[in-house]
């Protein structure tokens, strides 16, 4: 993305490239779904948040800060962190031993992701930007996990799936707008293309847990 770029152009092709990446349903089986499902929650369930507080907290424009503000307050009203959890936990119970291993080696490959991630998240406008990719793939990738991982599972808790899939374009646009008056405000920084890139690796890496291996795996 250079300074000149169409923000929602730079989003649609996030956006593609994340619809690329999620598996085919008929070929995922529940091992390989439960696997994307407990590193996603994982990650979600302890990032999310503080993401989005950092990004509030790093905002310079009232339009972003309403964007998180809003955000933040539903997050809390309405306990998502407890819909994700109450979505993964049973699944996560059920997990044979390589689903187990796949998430933990995805959770392990990640975490330097997720850690460059939360410094940006707390330099603006890379927080709303995070904010923004965030939302807009979640529009899709929410939308996956009901063939991609509930339907696999008999008695699933769809709550937080819901929740998010009524939610989220509303959200999604309005992050950016957020990003747009940031931008406005802050200017352009390298630290954008590297948010963007982080952000693919990430949920690149969480959507095909399934085929982590564990670095002690076998030698053929
Ligand atoms: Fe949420």
């Amino acid at each position: 993305m250079t300074g000149a770029a169409n923000y929602r152009d730079v989003i649609a092709e996030v956006c593609t490239t994340i619809r690329n990446t999620l598996p085919h349903p008929v070929n995922l089986n529940a091992e390989g779904a439960a696997a994307i499902a407990m590193a996603y929650g994982e990650v979600f369930a302890e990032h999310f948040l503080p993401w989005m507080r950092h990004a509030d907290q790093s905002a310079v424009s009232t339009t972003a800060k309403e964007a998180t503000g809003d955000n933040i307050r539903c997050e809390e009203r309405d306990d998502h962190p407890g819909m994700l959890h109450a979505f993964v936990a049973p699944i996560a119970a059920a997990a044979t031993p390589d689903a187990k291993r796949w998430a933990e080696a995805t959770i392990r490959t990640v975490q330097p992701t997720i850690a460059r991630l939360t410094e940006l998240s707390q330099i603006a406008p890379c927080g709303i930007h995070l904010m923004a990719l965030l939302e807009n793939t979640s529009v899709d990738f929410i939308a996956w996990m009901y063939p991609g991982i509930v339907n696999k599972f008999a008695d699933a808790n769809q709550t937080y799936l819901d929740v998010h899939g009524v939610a989220d374009q509303a959200h999604a646009d309005a992050f950016v707008s957020a990003f747009e008056a940031e931008r406005g405000r802050v200017g352009w920084r390298n630290e954008i293309e590297e948010t963007t890139a982080l952000t693919i690796r990430l949920l690149t890496d969480i959507f095909t847990a399934h085929r982590h291996v564990p670095s002690v795996s076998k030698v053929a």
